[in-house]
């Protein structure tokens, strides 16, 4: 008997998982939600289960997603899965961060250090895993740059073909190589993300091609994964506070469901708060926050540093709303301004973020001075994708006049007196 049903999030109706369907006939989004009582008493000891993954070195064992699989999509056949691995990033803590943010205990949770350097090969993982035992032929995604690269990876990985719908030169040069090299389709389309979003829909609607944007609950279920690892990693300790980017708003619908289902199912003693960060030039959720959330906002995204949350349009909207109201949650917004100095402060710290995830440091700050976060509560900070993958962006910043953390590089002459000099030796 199969443990999880595919369900609309508003009028509740259920579906065949095996269906590839991404909306309810009423239009609203669909989750996959598991019996968690049924789950329980499959598997009583899940915690044993986990740890006793933990020094695996093969697949999917070694992977930070598949090692709580039971969790995750527990009706997949072991040989549908599609895993690198992924996952198993670390908790930072570094005290200049924690100066920099005015708390005695913060922990970055890099998920820049996965395969393809973002926190989408969790939720990759197990949406090309479904696709796969679905037998989908072609998959295919909008993205401004990190969806796309996972989904191109792990598609070459399956020998399945896919197509990625992006905005043109609005990813980095690097997030644009990634597809390029994997192998995919790669459509550069000339509109924001929400133009290759809308088209994207149409593309799949009938189901011949495999949707795996975030609206897929499938690949939800794959991201869940960043919240139960970190909680794990501390000891099965929910933190006081998550503060997570917010662009599509899937990330934060996942670690809000997971959180849930880990109190419900007993494996943590409370929930955490969550604040979600988004930027000035795309703040849907925080302007809708502000009214009490008392309609859905959308916005026409403006030119941001945090290129891949420049989303006006958010898929999973209702989802995140739910998740901020159940878990006490808070969203606040930053400027690029403070993303920049944010980013600075933690990369020099040793810690190589992209400027999506300093908006969330910038926000955690910002939430800090303002009190909401007290100086003597745990905070994870997501660090939604590597540094690395936005390198002109850190070049802009370290060259040019302004910032407060610069550090420019010096071309000088061949010469010992020279670097003596420049050295201050
Ligand atoms: N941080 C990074 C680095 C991202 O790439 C994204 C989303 C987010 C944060 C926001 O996560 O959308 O779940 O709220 N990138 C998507 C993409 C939209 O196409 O790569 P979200």
């Amino acid at each position: 008997m199969s443990i999880s049903r595919l369900q609309c999030i508003a009028c509740k109706k259920t579906y065949d998982p095996r269906q590839a369907r991404f909306r309810c006939d009423c239009g609203d989004l669909l989750a996959v939600e598991h019996d968690l009582e049924q789950l329980a008493a499959a598997y009583p000891d899940l915690r044993a289960t986990f740890e006793g993954r933990l020094g695996s070195l093969a697949t999917p064992d070694a992977s930070g997603v598949w090692r709580y699989r039971e969790l995750i999509l527990p009706d997949l056949p072991a040989e549908a899965i599609v895993s690198l691995p992924e996952g198993n990033t670390p908790l930072y803590r570094r005290a200049a961060v924690q100066r920099f943010l005015g708390l005695d205990e913060v922990y970055i949770k890099h998920e820049g250090e996965n395969p393809t350097l973002s926190f989408k090969d969790r939720g990759m993982t197990a949406g090309v895993s479904w696709a796969n035992h679905l037998g989908a032929r072609i998959v295919a995604c909008a993205s401004t740059g990190d969806t796309s690269a996972a989904m191109a990876c792990y598609a070459a990985a399956a020998e399945i073909p896919a197509a990625v719908l992006l905005p043109h030169e609005k990813v980095s040069l690097e997030q644009l190589a990634q597809p390029i090299c994997y192998g995919a389709r790669v459509l550069a389309l000339e509109t924001d993300f929400d133009g290759c979003m809308r088209v994207v829909k149409e593309l799949t609607a009938d189901g011949g091609v495999y949707l795996l944007n975030s609206m897929n609950p499938f690949r939800i279920e794959g991201q869940k994964a960043i919240g139960v690892e970190a909680v794990h990693q501390l000891g099965w300790q929910a933190p006081d506070w998550f503060v997570i980017p917010v662009g599509n708003a899937g990330n934060i619908s996942a670690l809000g469901k997971g959180l849930s289902e880990l109190r419900q199912l007993g494996l943590i003693d409370r929930l955490p708060r969550v604040a979600g960060v988004q930027v000035t030039a795309a703040d849907p959720l925080y302007r809708s926050y502000t009214e009490g959330f008392a309609r859905r906002i959308s916005v026409t995204a403006r030119p941001t540093v945090a290129s891949a949350i420049r989303i006006g349009d958010p898929v999973s909207f209702d989802k995140a709303r739910a998740v901020v109201q159940k878990l006490g949650g808070v969203v606040t917004e930053c400027t690029d301004a403070d993303a920049l100095e944010a980013m600075a402060a933690v990369d020099a710290a040793g810690v190589h973020v992209c400027p999506n995830s300093a908006v969330a440091v910038a926000g955690a700050r910002r939430l800090r001075a303002e009190g909401t976060i007290k100086p003597d509560e745990r905070v994870v900070i997501i660090a939604t994708a590597h540094g690395g993958k936005f390198s002109h962006t850190s070049l802009d910043y370290h060259t040019g006049e302004t910032g407060e953390h610069r550090n420019p590089p010096v071309t000088l002459a061949p010469t010992l007196e020279a670097v003596r000099a420049a050295l201050g030796l």
